[in-house]
């Protein structure tokens, strides 16, 4: 990624000259002792300027002094955190992303990693420097690969390198090496998302993926044969109104005990979606390059476990097409045979994300008897109508998986909302002519409609369902991310791993 800062750790070192000094206080202006250390007598002056500027350290607000006196530094900034009491580690992450908002396009940095009475929530110092550094990552991509003219003022300058200030920089450094290895997870699913579709293509995707094998992933990529000679005539009826042949991917991370079941997750990896032949309109149409968020989200996922050397096993399926109008492509009023032996008759062919999942969903459960799948699909337009960008929708047919997620979301700020799912919904699936049909027939209810379709194809495998259409792109943007894709899911589901299934 074009000016990624290179972060380093190291003690204070009050006196010696820096570019850019910043600094965290609580709600009273009180800094730490490592920051106090740094600033020395210039704490009176910033008093003073945060007087001036009625700057109170409240959470998200920066203060800024240039050329301070007193200090070797050409621009001192000062970050409030809020009640520092009561922190948790993401509120750490959110501050480095703050922190890395002030920063220049180029030059040296120190950025201390010291507050006042942090809470126990936010973890050990060593840690709490760690997870800055993830912010500072987080916060510093930008997707600028297509862009070949530019202003002068726009353009990376030089290298960037921070040095986060901790007393425990050994604690740091360790703990960095993981936040770091999930932080490029989460990048990578971004720059998929981010891709233009005429570049990522099913194939191109996954080419893509074979990168995880320098981690360790055993990678698979199924080719259309393979696909046919599986069965999979749902996800393959989506693409074969395209010039670009379908592929399914099937990624494998074994760190965990050996012949332990593992964990799946699955993707819907729609490279592209016309809409098919119930064509979209034109509006907005570009945006559903991003309709393969769910996949992206799947492979930033393996690659944060087999870097971090997760002690799990784990298994990541993402189904690729591309959902064309043509003279070969798929007809509302087409029935297909599913892998499951299930038929489907095609009511809408913009409604395909379930049609790709469905065999995936079914591959998965029967290859792999997996302890849990969870799948991630920009579904549906009517889970935005729902939650808006705030909340990913969850569907499952199990409480504790399900409590999990959602206290995983909290933990990483990705947050999901439970949606409900019942026979009185799945009715509204049951077809004239096949065993079921890819549409509820209202709009009313669209996003549970398309999860009890899911729900057809996972048997009694625990089982949950992310609605991500909200918040895998064009989402709300935040401290920790500036860019279309945000790359969701990846450090919630890394969570959940490491919180409930690792060792
Ligand atoms: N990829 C779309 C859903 C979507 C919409 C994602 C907006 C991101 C932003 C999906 O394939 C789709 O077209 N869903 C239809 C289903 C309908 C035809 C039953 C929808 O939501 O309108
Ligand atoms: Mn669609
Ligand atoms: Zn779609």
């Amino acid at each position: 990624m074009a000016n990624a800062p290179k972060i380093a750790f190291g003690p204070a070192t009050p006196g010696k000259a820096v570019g850019t000094l910043v600094v965290f206080c609580d709600e009273a202006l009180k800094f730490g002792p490592l920051a106090v250390r740094m600033l020395g007598e210039v704490a009176a002056v910033v008093t003073r300027a945060a007087k001036a500027e009625r700057f109170t350290g409240k959470s998200g607000t920066t203060l800024e002094l240039l050329i301070p006196q007193g200090l070797k530094a050409d621009r001192l900034v000062v970050i409030g955190a809020g009640r520092t009491t009561d922190l948790k580690r993401q509120d750490l992450v959110n501050l480095g992303g703050a922190a890395m908002g002030k920063l220049p396009k180029a030059g040296d940095a120190v950025v201390v990693a010291d507050l006042p009475a942090a809470s126990k929530g936010a973890g050990p110092s060593g840690h709490q420097a760690a997870d800055l550094g993830q912010g500072l990552m987080l916060r510093a991509y930008a997707f600028d690969r297509y862009k070949t003219k530019r202003k002068p003022d726009e353009l990376p300058s030089g290298t960037r390198n921070v040095t986060i200030v901790t007393d425990d920089v050994g604690t740091a450094r360790k703990a960095f090496a993981e936040r770091e290895a999930i932080a490029e997870g989460v990048l990578m699913a971004r720059d998929l998302v981010n891709e233009p579709p005429n570049v990522l293509y099913p194939e191109e995707f996954a080419r893509r993926t074979l990168a995880l094998k320098k981690t360790g992933c055993a990678v698979e990529i199924l080719n259309m044969a393979a696909l046919k000679k599986l069965g999979m005539g749902a996800l393959l009826g989506v693409g074969q109104g395209s010039a670009r042949e379908s592929r399914v991917v099937v990624m494998r991370w074994n760190g965990g005990k050996k012949g332990e079941a593992p964990v799946a997750f699955i993707g819907k990896g729609v490279c592209f979606d016309t809409g098919g032949i119930s064509i979209k309109p034109a509006a907005g149409m570009e945006d559903m390059k991003g309709d393969m968020a769910g996949a992206a989200c799947v492979v930033g996922l393996m690659q944060a476990l087999a870097a971090r050397k997760a002690k799990v096993n784990a298994v990541g399926v993402i189904g690729l097409v591309e959902n064309m109008p043509d003279g070969n492509a798929q007809r509302p009023g087409d029935i297909v045979k599913s892998m499951s032996g299930q038929t489907i008759e095609i009511i809408n062919t913009d409604a395909e994300g379930r049609l790709v999942l469905g065999d995936v969903l079914w591959y998965t459960k029967e290859k792999f008897k997996p302890k849990f799948m969870v799948n991630l699909a920009t579904l549906t337009g009517a889970i935005l109508v729902a939650l808006g960008h705030e909340y990913a929708g969850l569907f499952s047919n199990n409480d504790e998986l399900s409590e999990r997620l959602t206290k995983s979301g909290e933990a990483t700020g990705e947050t999901v909302w439970r949606m409900p799912l019942g026979p009185a919904y799945d009715k509204m699936i049951d077809s004239k002519f096949a065993d079921m049909k890819n549409t509820g027939g209202s709009r009313y209810g669209g996003a549970i409609t398309a999860a009890q379709f899911l729900q057809r194809f996972v048997d009694k495998t625990p089982w949950a369902h992310l609605d991500i259409a909200g918040t895998g792109m064009d989402s709300r943007q935040n401290e920790i991310n500036k860019s279309w894709a945000s790359g969701w899911g990846v450090r919630l589901l890394d969570r959940l791993v490491a919180d409930y299934y690792e060792g």
